[in-house]
């Protein structure tokens, strides 16, 4: 792995517009977001053109205020690392143009990564960091999955969801409840008021073996159990029973892995890892002695570029010295090796 070097992370693998600078010797040196929920939440979720075009205008302007911010000279940036996928095509496109633009003029090196391996590795940006190997519970909007992470790039998917991830049933839970996009963090917050014990939802695929999920069922049985015209009370309360079993699925889940792969730490990771009531859960489980629980901040569980920066800085030996952009909206996770080690 790389020790040395300062590496522009930039991120717009969805509505999130993010630049950040990571140095192997000086940790973050900046990181600055510009999230476009307010533009798509009149539409009730992210329209990928808009999102492109949004990231179009502005990714100029915040690569310079996070450069700034870092005090640095594009001069002084040794590598560009960039979210190559899985994420809208558009979006990725103009980070992904951005970043070999300005690796062809500062002659930085290029790094595409991979979204997902950002999430995993974004605990590496706090104090308290884990040791290899560990379990993760990587749980966006776009996925759901337990890995073993034993390295860089060496990821073995123990288990998936086999319909929607966690936060797309948040997401789309909230909206049923009839809250704003983006629904996940609204829904929390609905469910803080939420008096526990009056509904009670299933927790998806815990009676039988196995680390699969699904969460599709969970939705229906919100809707099937919310009254027409249902008082804020009624809506909160169906909230709380939601997440509760939601959590308690992921916290059951985790539990097992861990029981049945002998590993002793466990890395919550991606946008559902910010929930409150799954983090106190988690730290409930390293109190029982399960495992050694450790969390992005909630700022860098959902989409940011520290955890692309990070990750780039891990893969900057194997970075490309010129050459195309990569982008793909589709990229399974296990198809990724480990960084090349440096040559020179
Ligand atoms: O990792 P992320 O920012 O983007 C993807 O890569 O998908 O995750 C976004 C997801 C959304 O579904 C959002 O509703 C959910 O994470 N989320 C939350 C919370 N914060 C974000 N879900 C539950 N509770 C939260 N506090
Ligand atoms: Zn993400």
């Amino acid at each position: 792995m790389a020790s040395s070097g300062t590496i522009l992370g930039i991120e717009t693998s969805c509505d999130e517009t993010a630049a950040a600078v990571y140095d192997g010797e000086r940790g973050l040196l900046a990181h600055v977001l510009h999230s476009q929920a307010a533009m798509h939440a009149e539409y009730g979720g992210v329209v990928p053109e808009l999102a492109a075009r949004d990231h179009a205008g502005r990714i100029h302007a915040l690569v310079a205020e996070t450069l700034h911010a870092a005090g640095l000279e594009q001069q002084d940036i040794n590598g560009i690392a960039y979210t190559a996928g899985p994420g809208l095509i558009g979006a990725l496109l103009v980070g992904g143009a951005f970043a070999a633009g300005l690796a062809a003029a500062t002659g930085a090196r290029l790094i595409p990564v991979h979204h997902l391996e950002g999430h995993l590795l974004a605990p590496m940006l706090e104090a308290r960091k884990p040791e290899f190997p560990f379990l993760a519970l990587l749980v966006s909007g776009g996925h759901t999955m337990i890995a073993r992470v034993d390295g860089v790039g060496r990821y073995a998917i123990l288990g998936e969801t086999l319909d929607d991830a966690a936060g797309e049933a948040f997401d789309k839970t909230a909206k049923l409840l009839g809250l704003p996009y983006p629904g996940g963090p609204q829904l929390a917050k609905l469910a803080e008021s939420g008096k526990p014990g009056r509904f009670r939802f299933t927790r998806p695929m815990t009676d039988r073996p196995g680390l699969e999920f699904s969460f599709s069922g969970l939705k229906t049985a919100v809707l099937t159990a919310l009254p027409k015209d249902a008082d804020t009370q009624t809506r909160a309360d169906l909230a709380l029973a939601f997440e509760e079993a939601v959590t308690d699925t992921l916290a059951i889940k985790c539990s097992r892995a861990l029981r049945e792969t002998g590993l002793k730490r466990l890395v919550v990771a991606g946008g559902v890892g910010a929930n409150r009531r799954l983090r106190d859960k988690f730290a409930a489980m390293e109190q029982r002695g399960e495992a050694e629980m450790y969390f992005a901040r909630p700022e860098f569980c959902t989409d940011n570029a520290a955890m692309i920066a990070y990750a780039g800085w891990a893969r900057y030996s194997e970075a490309l010295a010129g050459g195309g952009i990569l982008a793909r909206a589709r990229w399974p996770l296990h198809e990724l090796t480990p960084p090349m080690t440096s040559a020179a």
